[in-house]
């Protein structure tokens, strides 16, 4: 009998969506580079891809896109609990319970898994942003219609169109957030599914394993120690310091990539475009994520352990102007994608999860009334 803790090397399917070699750095939804997929796609199209399988033609695109444009706007409940809530929520605790509450609403509704995924794509944004400027003291924007997904996510955070660069960003963001194989909370999510429970539950238990520190609230933490550090001079001792106390470099690690990961290495790239062009702040803390990735690497390369996804995200999400609180939440409205992409393609051919637990405890004993324990 051997356990393998948290699961590690462990397979609980076959899977035809994504493709993660972590050997040599490379990741391929549907066979497609995501290199590619950056440079020349969008989310709505990679979208489409991981649902679906294969690249839209013209029709298929066209109606793709409808359909997420039509599914952006809230109900009113939800509007209103996001006016009510307290302000300082986490923002992942929102989302969680928006999904929760959508599920209440839609639990009547047969319709296929798919379009309530659709339905849960579009509506991720428009929570994230709404409770972000509501937040702030300002109002909520309502979609534009005659916008990208990307676009319209930034225009109802800053109330205006977004410039090229930022939208592109975003994009090119959102995509390489959309899946990355049988990660925590897909897996998560699987295991509700598995059980023939409903689309919204499968999520919620997805949101809330993102949010850990250790998954995707990981960019939240990297963005705090970047803060923390406050000057690229100091990163070498602050490294050391948190080392030599056995904590963790936050951004760094992998269980699959044992090398850079490649989705840290594209936005790397829009991380410093976005902090040269906003200066500041912002361009301090790209240095010192710069620095905090040549002495990251300099101790923790030769274990294997590189900057991931995290690492630079949380630049580039700070740059396009969500708070750090923020990001877990803006993670998980790509990654709701690969989670209904896992469940539609796991439950085709169900079985319920149901692992073991090696009990390594007594049998046999005898029951003590309380009062002569
Ligand atoms: N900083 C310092 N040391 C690290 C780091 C890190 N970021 N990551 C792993 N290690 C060390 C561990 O201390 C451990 O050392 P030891 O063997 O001497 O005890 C060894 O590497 C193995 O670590 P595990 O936690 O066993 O590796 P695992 O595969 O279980 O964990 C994980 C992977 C959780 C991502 C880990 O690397 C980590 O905690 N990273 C920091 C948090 C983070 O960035 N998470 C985001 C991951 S990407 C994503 O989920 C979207």
């Amino acid at each position: 009998m051997e356990i393998k803790k948290g699961l590690e090397d462990v397979y609980v399917k076959e899977t035809e969506i994504t493709y993660i070699d972590g050997e040599l750095g490379r990741l391929y939804y549907r066979g497609y580079s995501i290199y590619d997929l950056a440079e020349f796609s969008n989310f709505e199209e990679v979208s489409y891809l991981i649902l679906y399988g294969k690249l839209p033609n013209r029709e298929e695109l066209n109606w793709f896109q409808e359909k997420l444009r039509e599914e952006r706007y809230l109900p009113d409940f939800i509007i209103k609990f996001l006016r009510e809530v307290r302000k300082d929520a986490q923002p992942m605790d929102i989302l969680r319970t928006a999904v929760s509450l959508l599920g209440i609403e839609d639990s009547k509704n047969d319709e296929r898994i798919d379009i309530k995924g659709i339905k849960l794509i579009s509506k991720f944004p428009t929570i994230v942003a709404n409770y972000a400027r509501l937040r702030k003291g300002l109002d909520i924007i309502e979609p534009d219609p005659k916008l990208s997904h990307s676009e319209n996510f930034l225009y109802m955070l800053y109330g205006d169109r977004p410039n090229e660069i930022k939208s592109k960003a975003m994009d090119v963001t959102l995509i390489l957030h959309i899946d990355h194989e049988m990660n925590a909370s897909t897996f998560a999510s699987l295991v509700v599914a598995s059980t023939l429970s409903d689309l919204y539950s499968s999520i919620v238990a997805g949101i809330s394993a993102l949010k850990g520190p250790l998954h995707g609230g990981a960019n939240y933490e990297a963005l705090k120690m970047f803060k923390e550090i406050g000057s690229p001079e100091k990163v070498n001792d602050y490294i050391l310091n948190r080392l030599s106390n056995k904590q963790r470099i936050m951004g760094f690690g992998h269980r699959v990539y044992k090398t850079y990961d490649p989705r840290a290495r594209i936005l790397k790239q829009y991380a410093k475009l976005l902090a040269e062009k906003e200066g500041g702040e912002i361009y301090t803390l790209y240095q010192i994520a710069e620095k905090v990735e040549e002495i990251g690497i300099k101790y923790l390369g030769p274990k294997g352990i590189y900057p991931n996804v995290d690492f630079f995200s949380s630049i580039v999400f700070y740059s396009l102007g969500f708070e750090p609180d923020f990001f877990p939440a803006v993670f998980a409205s790509a990654r709701v994608v690969g989670w209904v992409a896992h469940i539609m393609e796991y439950i085709k051919d169900n079985k319920i999860i149901r692992p073991k637990a090696y009990y390594k405890g007594e049998i046999g004993k005898k029951y003590i009334p309380i009062d002569s324990r």
